[in-house]
């Protein structure tokens, strides 16, 4: 059965409500009986990733706090404590679900998991900037009617510098009739249809034949990669990475011939990452400059330089004003620079933090009265300065133009 489920006008939170009502079905149905099995992965150290998220994901594990989004039945998330991370919480709108999750938690003893019923559209404010990963595993983002609300979201769940990956069945793969024995598309539906329509086969007919064709409907958005991109941008995240594979992450054409298969995107991936720093709506920080002062001018740029494999970006002597900037090129981050000054000072050094921002007047309007400011002044070298102490008395410099 296809037809047209939603309209501008709808109500998205109740269409989600009611997909959710409909997993509840299928969660008493399938997910229930596949526990044994899940607990046994898991106590195992296992876990439920495929290669190809493996390796999107693998790097920014290692002792992150995740959020899972229609996390399900808490397998995946379960799994990414044993791949590395360390702790996870789960959002899903099913409250089957997360039942079964946390049972399965406690099954396996990870006092680190924890589970939420919740709206991935509009996750618990609790968890506002507390995860360095979101991730949202296979199968999740068709069952959201919007992209928007979702990006913005995920990018309040994410600490400045966190990183979401997605992992997500690619939409034209939804062309494809599956039970065709060779490539065959299904004539009602388009690659650029925006209307949510019900799908054939699993879930729903799990759900109509518990609930009889009354039962909860469960419409889907067959997102393209790009609308998702999209709404991640218009929500002020940064796309890092976008692949697609040619291997389906489930059995969905299985009479397929062999030449068919490796020949079309079944599934694609994104990392996307909340900008390191934002300067609280006042736009990117697009650089860091540390100062430091030192008695030994060329001894530290040689150490720097020759050692440490830095860039001399500028050198001066003006009489007085005497000083050398290196330059981190390549950073994951951005540009950052170090900047040596000759003055006598302490054997421990002394230091001032020098943060860059495109628009330093919008930085100084955000910041308003809430801390005392010296400046704006302009600087000779074509730099604008303004000065602040920080509140262990570190001089901080904001700053726009030249390093
Ligand atoms: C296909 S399952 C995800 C499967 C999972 N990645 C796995 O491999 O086991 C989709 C999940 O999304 C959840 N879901 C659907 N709409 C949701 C929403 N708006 N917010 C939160 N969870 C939702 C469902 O309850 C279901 O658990």
């Amino acid at each position: 059965m296809e037809r047209r489920m939603t309209n501008e006008n709808d109500d998205v939170p109740a269409i989600h409500r009611e997909t959710a009502d409909a997993w509840d079905v299928v969660a008493r149905e399938k997910y229930g009986a596949e526990f044994d099995e899940h607990v046994a992965l898991l106590r195992g150290g296992g876990d439920n990733l495929l290669p190809e998220e493996r390796a999107l994901v693998a790097d920014l594990l290692p002792g992150a706090r995740v959020i899972q989004l229609q996390c399900s039945h808490g397998l995946d998330a379960l799994g990414l404590l044993n791949a590395g991370a360390a702790s996870v919480v789960g959002v899903d709108l099913s409250a089957e679900m997360v039942g079964q999750a946390r049972a399965k938690a406690e099954a396996v003893g990870a006092s680190e998991a924890s589970f939420l019923v919740g709206d991935a559209a509009d996750p618990p404010h609790e968890l506002d900037g507390t995860a360095d990963v979101v991730y949202t595993g296979r199968g999740s983002l068709p069952w959201l009617m919007a992209l928007e609300p979702w990006g913005r979201g995920v990018a309040r769940l994410l600490r400045p510098g966190g990183s979401l990956v997605v992992y997500e069945g690619h939409p034209l793969a939804n062309l494809w009739d599956r039970e065709s024995t060779g490539l065959a598309l299904r004539p009602e539906v388009g690659y650029f249809d925006v209307d949510p329509k019900e799908a054939p086969g699993f879930p729903r007919s799990v759900v109509e034949r518990v609930a009889g064709p009354d039962g909860p409907r469960m419409p889907e958005r067959h997102w393209r990669p790009g609308q998702v991109m999209e709404a991640l941008l218009s929500a002020g995240l940064e796309v890092r990475a976008f692949r697609e594979y040619p291997k389906p992450f489930w059995n969905q054409f299985p009479h397929w011939p062999p030449s068919v298969h490796g020949r079309l995107p079944n599934a694609y991936g994104i990392v996307a990452r909340r900008p390191l720093a934002s300067a609280k709506g006042a736009g990117p920080i697009t650089g860091l400059k540390v100062r430091l002062d030192t008695a030994d001018l060329d001894g530290v740029v040689a150490f720097y330089s020759d050692l440490m494999g830095l860039r001399v970006v500028e050198r001066w002597n003006d009489g007085s004003d005497v000083g050398a900037i290196l330059g981190l090129t390549d950073t994951v981050t951005g540009p950052a620079f170090l900047e040596f000054v000759p003055v006598e000072v302490p054997s421990n050094g002394g230091a001032s933090v020098q943060i860059r921002v495109d628009d330093l007047d919008r930085f100084l309007d955000v910041l308003g009265e809430r801390w005392p400011v010296e400046g704006p002044v302009d600087r000779p070298w074509g730099s604008r300065y303004a000065y602040l102490t920080d509140p262990s008395g570190v001089q901080v410099i904001v700053y726009e133009g030249r390093v």
